[in-house]
């Protein structure tokens, strides 16, 4: 216990609440960033040592790795961020974990797969709500159902909560990937309707109305679990909704950054940013179903906190700890591949039942 770990942009929003987590977890992680004020100024409040690097700077990076275990990259959009700070992981043999939902991201992460097995680095994306528990149900529900073929997971926050401020600009960033309408099918990623196809889902306390959307799962659950049919639903507010649909019928124009940069600017109130207050007051619930040819069926859910930062900041933790204290798979890894489908129980408050 108390090997170090590196939270690199520990003064964003998402890593400066990660870093108090983990004081009053009794962690001492250091602190890294770019801005030499603001991640001195966390780390006095803290009191943690910090460390300065630009992502473009690889000799800060190598100072700021050294005699680190793992890193917990908190910097993002990660289509920006994640090579220099994954290339710097292998060189310096720490393993890299990090908290985005970005699937062009998990893909070129896959790619560093058997360099990072030669290295004995573990590259573990994605150890946040997106997608630890999301994972860890697909896991477990194969585990009920080991012939399953198809794949349905959702989720709902209730609550007063907005977005974190960097998943916000990340969605934005993600839509000339064509990322928000992805699902697989027979194996394959491909775009479901631009329109937003939707399913009503019981997360526990009533039917509520989902959109289909593309979550992490399409890609990492894929990877843990091998079924070949994957969707994932959200429980949209309407406004939130309308905007995604029309992102996705615009498409070619954000391809532009200016786009992107004016729907930054003209996010609506409420959509970005929560207080600790409303954290608090906020849960989620996840739900997933698995179905096989023959017609067999199991649902499971889980309960748990608000997402966006505390589950987020809980399951990232988790991992982080673990591999910092040396339980990493070399390689590139899911939380379900690496720690198994019960480690979304590893999370204070999270419980999980299971249906049909
Ligand atoms: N997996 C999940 O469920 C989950 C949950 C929440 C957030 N996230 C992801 O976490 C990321 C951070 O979210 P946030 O709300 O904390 O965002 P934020 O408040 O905007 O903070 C972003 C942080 O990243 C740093 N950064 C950005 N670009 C950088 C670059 N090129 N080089 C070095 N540092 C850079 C910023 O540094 P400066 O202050 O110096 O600009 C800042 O520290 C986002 O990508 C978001 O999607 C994922």
């Amino acid at each position: 216990m108390n090997t170090p770990f590196l939270i690199y942009g520990a003064n964003g929003f998402v890593g400066a609440a990660i870093a108090h987590m983990a004081v009053q977890r009794g962690e001492r992680p250091i602190l890294a960033g770019r801005n030499q004020t603001k991640v001195a100024a966390l780390a006095a409040e803290l009191g943690l040592d910090y460390r300065v690097a630009s992502l473009d700077d690889p000799a800060a990076l190598d100072r700021a790795l050294a005699d680190v275990s793992a890193v917990l990259h908190c910097a993002g959009p990660y289509l920006y961020t994640y090579r220099p700070m994954v290339e710097a992981c292998l060189r310096a043999g720490v393993h890299y974990l990090d908290i985005t939902g970005e699937i062009p991201v998990y893909q070129a992460l896959a790619e560093y797969d058997a360099q990072a097995r030669a290295r004995g680095v573990m590259l573990l994306p994605g150890v946040g709500f997106d997608v630890v528990p999301t994972d860890c149900l697909a896991a477990h529900l194969k585990r009920r159902l080991p012939s399953a073929t198809r794949l349905t997971l959702a989720f709902h926050v209730d609550g007063p909560v907005g977005l974190p401020p960097g998943t916000a600009n990340t969605m934005i960033e993600l839509i000339p990937h064509g990322q928000l309408t992805l699902r697989r099918r027979a194996g394959r990623l491909e775009p479901g309707p631009l329109g937003g196809h939707t399913r009503t889902i019981d997360f526990g306390e009533g039917p509520v109305q989902t959109t289909l959307f593309g979550w992490g799962d399409v890609f990492m659950a894929y990877r843990s679990t091998g079924i070949p049919n994957i969707e994932d639903y959200l429980a949209l507010p309407d406004a939130t909704r309308g905007m995604v649909t029309i992102a996705n019928l615009l498409r070619p124009i954000f391809a532009l950054p200016a786009a992107r940069e004016l729907m930054k600017r003209t996010l609506p109130p409420g959509v970005v940013g929560s207080t600790e207050d409303e954290r608090t007051r906020t849960r989620t619930r996840v739900w997933g179903e698995v179905v096989d040819d023959a017609g067999r069926r199991c649902v499971s859910r889980l309960h748990g906190p608000e997402a966006g930062v505390v589950w987020t900041g809980l399951a990232a933790l988790a991992a982080t700890r673990n591999a910092a204290d040396g339980d990493a798979k070399p390689g590139f890894q899911t939380a379900s591949l690496a720690y198994g489908p019960d480690f979304a129980l590893a999370c204070e408050g999270v419980t999980r039942e299971d249906l049909e």
